[in-house]
């Protein structure tokens, strides 16, 4: 029998093996990303001007640049042994149907009832609010999937969530909000008119189905008004690639077991928190020099801030409220296709991710959303999980990259991340199925009208 033959299906670590510390690759990374700067004086953010949005731990955690390993409180940890640790799956399946000599895994996060990575930073998220006292948090949803995490994190915390869902998914996904509500959360769909800058974009965009950039301004302002509220944000941020580093450390710590060290490395890329996360403990080896790997970011063809955008400061939100961040982007004013299911739908990305992806350490592709749904449906087929479409962007790519194995010949091991499930998704699979879907790509006019608006910082 060959070794091949002895790796199972899926490969499982004990409860024990859940990492006990997240890991923070900006301790790696010899350029570190920008900091985020004051919306006013256009100076860094310090902890006490952040202080009346975030949590404070959390603000520690987002301005720490040097701490490789940090503690997972174990109220996290015990938290984190109801759902984790998730299952690193060889595709044997997957391969056969594509008759390809690659070696296909992936880390499968849709294994919890919000069904997404999301649960892994918003438990960490409620619980320093808890810690802090506070009453309650304030958050953007798009898809609905983060909304979700929060509402159940919250809930299991006995703190209020007050959740802003982008108002197309909204629409979209009457089922989704009603997980957040069963949950206890409040869920208002934006822009809505209950505050000054939904007001504010309502009227400039009249009729428009709303953007996370605009849920975010929303969430800001209400959890700032809001005695005993902060913000809470489900990507981006440096603090949630953090948290999100139990992915990759889980999957690299299975992959070890059997002695694999994958070739290429795959995630979709909405705001970089999964991307982040499965790539951390693998980057952080590149970084050092220990090993290389190749690191591929995915991202949906109609909103394509890493292959399309600008490296450059710009606001994190429609609203202009939030502070400005260094990243690849396409313009806060970007307001993706209406007819883009799913939560890759964010005009910015990562500072680390954009710092890393700047400086040549990963490469990132788009993919149009029709492709998007053939491999969705091809996975779903011989794989039997139904994906979200935001993780499916990852599966055309891992797709992809075995067809080329297959005319080569190259047995290459690919792993890529299978971030969710996509039951609350039916909507945009019916418009596939009844060959309804399009494949919306920005033009550069568009993209030029809206570079024009980013904020002018030297
Ligand atoms: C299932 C799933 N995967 C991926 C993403 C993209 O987010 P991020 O890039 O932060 O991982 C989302 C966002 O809503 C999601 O719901």
């Amino acid at each position: 029998m060959s070794n091949e033959a002895k790796i199972p299906y899926k490969i499982y670590l004990s409860e024990d093996e859940i990492p006990k510390q997240w890991y923070n690759v900006r301790a790696d990374m010899k350029n570190k990303p920008a900091p985020l700067l004051n919306p006013g004086t256009l100076n860094p953010m310090s902890f006490d001007e952040l202080r009346p949005v975030f949590c404070d731990e959390l603000i520690k955690q987002e301005l720490d640049d040097t701490t490789a390993y940090i503690d997972i409180p174990q109220e996290i940890q015990d938290f984190y042994k109801m759902y984790r640790p998730s299952p690193l799956v060889r595709a044997y399946c997957l391969e056969k149907a594509l008759d390809t000599p690659a070696k296909i895994y992936y880390k499968f996060e849709g294994n919890n009832t919000s069904g997404s990575h999301k649960l892994n930073s918003a438990i960490v998220q409620a619980y320093y609010a808890k810690q802090q006292g506070l009453k309650g948090v304030t958050t953007e949803t798009g898809a609905g999937q983060w909304g979700t995490a929060l509402s159940m994190a919250s809930a299991y915390l006995g703190i209020d969530c007050k959740v802003y869902m982008v108002k197309v998914s909204y629409e979209q996904k009457p089922f989704r909000r009603e997980v957040m509500r069963t949950y206890g959360a409040s869920v208002t769909p934006s822009p809505s008119m209950d505050t000054e800058i939904g007001r504010k974009i309502n009227a400039e965009h009249p009729g428009t189905t709303g953007s996370l950039g605009c849920a975010i301004s929303e969430a800001v302002e209400v959890a700032t008004k809001t005695e005993g509220y902060r913000y809470v944000l489900g990507s981006v941020l440096n603090q949630v690639l953090l948290h999100q580093s139990v992915i990759g450390l889980e999957a690299k710590a299975a992959l070890d077991k059997y002695g694999i060290k994958p070739d290429v490395v795959i995630g979709c890329a909405g705001g970089g928190s999964n991307l982040g996360g499965l790539i951390s403990p693998f980057m952080g080896e590149k970084l050092r020099g220990e090993q290389d790997y190749r690191i591929v970011a995915v991202e949906p063809a109609s909103c394509p801030s890493f292959t399309r955008g600008k490296f450059a400061y710009d606001f994190c939100d429609t609203g202009m409220v939030c502070p400005l961040a260094k990243m690849y982007t396409l313009g806060s004013n970007f307001i993706p296709s209406a007819n883009h299911a799913g939560g890759l739908r964010y005009h910015g990305m990562s500072p680390v991710l954009s710092q890393l992806y700047h400086d040549g350490y990963m490469e990132a592709i788009s993919v149009e959303q029709t492709s998007v749904f053939e491999a969705a449906e091809q996975f779903a087929r011989v794989e039997g999980i139904l994906p979200a479409p935001e993780s499916s962007h990852a599966i055309r790519a891992a797709i992809d990259e075995a067809l080329k194995c297959k005319e080569t010949g190259e047995e290459k091991t690919i792993l890529f991340g299978l971030t969710g499930t996509g039951y609350f998704d039916m909507v945009a699979y019916q418009k596939f199925n009844d060959g309804e879907m399009s494949d919306y790509i920005p033009t550069d006019a568009e993209l030029e009208a809206s570079f024009a608006k980013l904020p002018k910082v030297d």
